[in-house]
């Protein structure tokens, strides 16, 4: 069984692990190896992630076995984004051995939850245009809504769509 709990500063090393495992074969035919090294280091460093967390009221969420209490995977979310009715979520990864097992659905379903439960209307998310987790947030119910390109320095480009999900509430 898979437990998800909000994280504390505690788990933010947990969280950088993860993402060192997982952004080298989610990126490697999208993002040149510097680009990958250059965007880690900006958006996991331990102080970058405090400062998500302590600053930009952005929320981990992670999921566990229940068991073993091993760390499959983190989501992270942001409520009444930029001022909107929107919960953004800014990331969720997996580890390369936990997807495709529901994990990722698990992880949606309850931030669509707390979204409903905090009465904003919408899920949002940016996700690079070549990433293939377009199709799972697709099947989510999430449609592209627009494309942004962001320059972060270095002469590296975020390519991005947009996309969002109506939450009904
Ligand atoms: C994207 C990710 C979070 C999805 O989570 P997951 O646990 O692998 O997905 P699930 O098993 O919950 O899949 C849910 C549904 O989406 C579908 N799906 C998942 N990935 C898919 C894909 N690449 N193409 C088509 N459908 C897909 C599944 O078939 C499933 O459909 P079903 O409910 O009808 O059976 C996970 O694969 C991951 O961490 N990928 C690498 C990191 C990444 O790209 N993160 C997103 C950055 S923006």
């Amino acid at each position: 069984m898979i437990t998800i709990t909000e994280a504390t500063e505690h788990d933010l090393p947990i969280i950088r692990d993860i993402a060192y495992q997982t952004w080298p074969t989610t990126f490697e035919e999208i993002l040149s190896p510097s680009q990958i090294s250059y965007m880690l280091e900006m958006m996991y460093s331990l102080d970058a992630l405090r400062t998500q967390v302590k600053d930009k009221n952005h929320v981990f969420l992670l999921a566990q076995e229940s068991d073993s209490q091993d760390c499959l995977g983190y989501i992270s979310y942001e409520f009444d984004y930029e001022g909107q009715s929107k919960t953004k979520i800014h990331k969720i990864y997996l580890l390369p051995a936990s997807q495709g097992k529901g994990v990722g659905r698990l992880l949606i379903d309850n931030v669509a939850k707390l979204a409903i439960d905090h009465t904003n209307a919408d899920l949002a998310l940016n996700v690079n245009r070549y990433n293939k987790a377009i199709q799972f947030y697709e099947r989510m119910g999430f449609t592209i809504v627009g494309n942004e390109t962001i320059d972060i320095g270095d002469g590296f480009l975020m390519e991005d769509f947009i996309m969002e999900k109506p939450l009904n509430t």
